[in-house]
């Protein structure tokens, strides 16, 4: 029978990850593989596990967390990397240890030190020692797209007969065109002889800008597993886009087919704008499918068209990928149980506690903003995700007063609050948010380097909240905080204690 279906690996939290400024905190690798399991992934690559005892811990809090789909975590073609996945995912509903080594001549070569004959033999041996640790094994030939295509051949059939379910062709160096990676797939689809006994996957990189593009033709040349990350985020370039993947399956069934597939396209939006704050990276407006202007139409001859029939210039419905038209709005006069039943629409489902919390601060929020828009309240409940891991040690805002003129140094009193202690400090500053960072340095004693200062404001309007992201450094890591005031100098001081509560206790 015919498979016409579809799986999807997303490697957002590994490929991705990996990528210089989307580094995540384990909590925020389990909250983003939470929603990709919402998504409706099929597997979800959580990390490297040998590369750290972090990157270890982050997969097998993930493997515990996740129950309704495959949990992979990569290792190299050596014992001790994959004893390191396996243990991993051992945990987890669906476990799978994707293996990989290299396997063009410039890789084997330069890199492995190694001939064609010792790669066979060690894919051969690493792959069946993975099926002995995990039922489920991925086999990765590293640089695919360069790589002789009858040793690759060779390769992929040692993989399969050593227990491989998912043998992985990536182009690792985005190096391949879409016509020239459909007959490359095809061929080694057709030439493999026990190729009905696996998936073939595609995994492609976008250094040409074709990630996309050559995953599709991956697909029309039978390939039924494709890698990919939220957003193309991922190393150099980045790797192909799920959403641009699925959105390009659906939109254009007359010409790929009627492919099947468990990607729920509703959630894409929620995935790519949680990607962007939990990393504190921007979303492109222009960027396919989940940028700001993907479904805006400036011109008036455009406007006038989709007026008439939204179809004159739109292939897809901003619906389809969970981009809502409409925003509903609150104001002082809501209720908590008005509150509480946005917030589930929006997709948090929150403990009560913390939806009294969460109401305590929109009600503030109220106070000063005439009315609060789903973005408000998103602003609101992110600013606070993540925070109140140990209470007990964090530090908390008590008050503040700063002084500032055009002809005098800025200058900064804030007193913070840890455990029921308060202290005080006061500094000066060439600037009002210099000198309260200042004070805030001073009162933790704990030194410092802010990396990245950036403030936006949520929405359109004067009374608009500014939400500010901040990233601070110290010799063992860097560390990014989030925080939401309308008054920006509170919301850069909240900010700065979001990233010094988790710096302090990494
Ligand atoms: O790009 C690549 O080749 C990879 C493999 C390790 C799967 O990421
Ligand atoms: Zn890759």
């Amino acid at each position: 029978m015919k498979d016409n279906r579809i799986r999807f690996f997303d490697t957002t939290l590994r490929d991705g990850e990996q990528a210089p400024g989307y580094s995540m905190s384990h909590d925020e690798k389990t909250r983003m593989a939470l929603q990709l399991e919402s998504l409706g992934v099929d597997v979800i690559e959580a990390g490297f596990a040998v590369a750290s005892p972090g990157d270890f811990e982050s997969v097998r809090q993930i493997a515990r967390a996740v129950k309704g789909c495959t949990v992979a975590s990569l290792a190299r073609a050596l014992e001790k990397d994959i004893d390191a996945a396996a243990e991993a995912v051992r945990e987890a509903a669906h476990p799978r240890v994707h293996t990989f080594l290299a396997t063009s001549d410039l890789h084997l070569k330069s890199k492995l030190h190694m001939s064609r004959r010792d790669a066979l033999d060690r894919v051969k041996r690493m792959v069946a020692y993975a099926r002995r640790k995990c039922a489920d094994v991925e086999f990765s030939a590293e640089d695919a797209s360069r790589t002789d295509v009858d040793f690759l051949c060779r390769v992929v059939e040692t993989a399969i007969a050593a227990g491989a379910s998912v043998v992985n062709l990536p182009d690792t160096v985005g190096y391949a065109a879409p016509e020239e990676f459909h007959d490359f797939i095809r061929s080694v689809m057709t030439r493999v002889p026990n190729m009905d006994k696996a998936i073939l996957s595609v995994h492609c990189h976008d250094d040409l800008g074709l990630a996309v593009a050559n995953t599709l033709a991956g697909i029309r040349a039978g390939a039924r597993q494709v890698e990919c990350t939220i957003g193309g985020i991922g190393e150099r370039a980045g790797n192909a886009a799920l959403e641009e993947i699925v959105m390009g399956l659906r939109t254009r069934h007359d010409h790929y087919g009627d492919m099947e597939y468990g990607i729920h396209t509703e959630e894409i939006a929620r995935s790519a704008q949680l990607l962007s704050r939990i990393t504190g990276v921007k979303i492109a407006p222009n960027k396919a499918i989940v940028g700001a202007n993907a479904f805006a139409h400036e011109s008036g001859i455009h406007q006038h068209g989709v007026m008439a029939d939204a179809r004159t210039y739109e292939i897809m419905t901003p619906e389809s990928v969970g981009v809502k038209k409409t925003e509903l709005v609150l104001g002082k006069h809501s209720g908590q149980h008005a509150f509480a039943e946005r917030l589930k629409t929006l997709g948090y489902e929150l403990e009560a506690e913390q939806v009294a919390d969460l109401f305590a601060d929109f009600k503030s929020l109220a106070d000063r903003k005439k009315t609060i828009l789903d973005r408000d309240l998103v602003a609101l409940v992110e600013a606070k995700a993540g925070t109140h891991v140990r209470p007990e040690r964090e530090w908390r805002l008590d008050t503040f007063v700063v002084n500032s003129g055009n002809h005098m140094s800025a200058t900064a009193q804030v007193t913070l609050e840890r455990n029921g202690k308060k202290r005080q400090e006061a500094a000066l500053g060439s600037g009002p948010i210099y000198a309260a960072f200042r004070a805030v340095e001073m009162i933790i004693r704990h030194k410092f380097t802010l990396e990245d200062y950036r403030i936006e404001a949520v929405t359109e309007r004067r009374d608009a909240l500014g939400e500010v992201f901040v990233k601070i450094s110290d010799k063992r890591g860097s560390y990014r905080g989030r925080g939401v005031s309308t008054d920006i100098i509170k919301g850069s001081i909240l900010a700065l204690l979001n990233a010094v509560n988790r710096m302090l206790n990494a």
